[in-house]
């Protein structure tokens, strides 16, 4: 029997109708806070993602060439394609620009619990607000986004500033390095590397900022920093929204294009694949032939929220089963229209099966049974039968969607 690719999944109707209800209140959110959605290819030139998002995620890339020999890669993530979308179609919008996606994406990864080959992302972009307003927002709508699904996470914002600053003296390859052992938090491999390159003094300097919880401490480890002034109003900016968060300053993450804020979020009754959000402040625009635009967003990962809520409970649908004999078959078809039409969800037989067995099939997902035989053809009525109460009449089309809907309704 074939099987699905590794690292795959297949979504059976009640894991579906489970994710779309999450899915539905996240981007409810987006909505109200005024961000549109967009969507962008499913794979794109493989430069695009080689520019700039860091060699981890490059080396996980589906990654091939089409018959006209060009090199192309499945979308590892959205942000660099968002970003090569404006600058292609967008530059001259009027800023800030506030777009949202929902969209799958692929990394060659050793697949386990929360952690896919194809996995979607649910994620926004602010272009072209250079301000700590901005970064506020999106950490802000990222745990607006988070509440509303109902998952518990902890969420901890750091600034790339500091660390950068320990780094100056590195070579821009030598700093992703270091900042890859950070991100992964594998300090032994830090060890090793900074040795390698003739740093060891700095080690002590950085796992002291990755453990220090205070903006005045983090100042003192990593010494006179530009931005001073904009991450403190920042902070300030987050602490006077009462939100709750915490402070890490050991935040590298995995991707290349970060400039300034960053954050991360995670679920507390997740395992090893506990991240499920990771976002902050960047700028990609330039390198794609654009302005420099600022630019900052997040992106959750769906997949890992949904592991994290466990069985998600929705609100089911009122479904009505259209019986039939063969002499009411041809009304049977009107009045499932006339159900559908009125926004109710109504079956019918497809099997040619008589009436005991349709109603016995119908009852067993259904809420009521419709049943049209000769008399109800003939008089326009309904032989309507709530399944929950057992109660049966006979009434007028108009008035069996009215007593369906109302059911539907409480
Ligand atoms: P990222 O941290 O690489 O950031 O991915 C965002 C989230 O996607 C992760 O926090 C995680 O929850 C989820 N994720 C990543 N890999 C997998 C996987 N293999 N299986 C399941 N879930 C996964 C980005 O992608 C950036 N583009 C976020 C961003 C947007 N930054 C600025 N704007």
């Amino acid at each position: 029997m074939l099987q699905k690719p590794r690292g795959t999944r297949d979504f059976l109707p009640d894991e579906m109708e489970a994710r779309r209800s999450i899915e539905g209140r996240m981007r409810d959110v987006a909505h109200r806070w005024g961000y549109r959605e967009v969507c962008t290819p499913e794979f794109e030139d493989l430069e695009l993602f080689t520019m700039r998002s860091g060699e981890g995620i490059v080396e996980e890339m589906y990654v091939f060439e089409d018959k006209g020999g060009r090199k192309l890669a499945l979308r590892p993530e959205i942000t660099a394609a968002v970003i090569r979308m404006y600058v292609n179609e967008a530059k001259v919008a009027p800023k800030p620009i506030r777009w949202c996606y929902f969209a799958d994406c692929f990394r060659y990864e050793r697949p386990q619990k929360g952690r896919y080959r194809q996995f979607w992302q649910f994620g926004v972009e602010i272009i072209g607000a250079d301000t700590a307003y901005a970064d506020v927002e999106v950490i802000l709508l990222a745990a607006d986004m988070l509440d509303a699904t109902g998952v518990a996470y902890d969420l901890k914002v750091g600034h790339l500033s500091f660390m950068k600053n320990l780094l100056r003296d590195l070579e821009m390859p030598s700093q992703r390095r270091v900042m890859a052992h950070l991100d992964k938090k594998d300090f032994d491999g830090l060890a090793v590397t900074l040795d390698g390159l003739g740093k060891p003094e700095i080690r002590n300097s950085l796992t002291a900022l990755a453990e220090c919880r205070s903006l005045d401490e983090a100042f003192e480890i990593a010494g006179t920093i530009p931005e001073k002034d904009r991450i403190e109003q920042t902070i300030g900016l987050l602490d006077a929204s009462g939100i709750p968060y915490s402070l890490n300053f050991g935040i590298a993450r995995g991707l290349d294009y970060y400039t300034g804020m960053v954050f991360e979020g995670f679920a507390p009754n997740l395992g090893a694949e506990n991240q499920i959000i990771g976002g902050g402040a960047y700028r990609l625009a330039h390198l794609m032939g654009g302005d420099d635009a600022a630019s900052c967003g997040f992106a959750i990962g769906f997949d890992r929220v949904m592991v994290s809520l466990g069985d998600v409970q929705h609100k089911k649908e009122t479904v009505v089963g259209i019986v039939c004999t063969n002499e009411g078959r041809k009304r049977a078809f009107e009045v499932a229209h006339a159900f559908r039409t009125a926004g109710i969800r109504a079956e019918m037989d497809l099997l040619g099966r008589g009436l005991g067995a349709q109603i016995a099939h119908a009852s067993r997902s259904g809420d009521f049974i419709a049943v049209i035989g000769q008399r109800e053809a003939e008089s326009g009525n309904v032989t309507l039968k709530n399944l929950q109460t057992g109660e049966q009449k006979t009434v007028d089309l108009g008035k069996a969607i009215a007593e369906v809907k109302a059911h539907g309704a409480c």
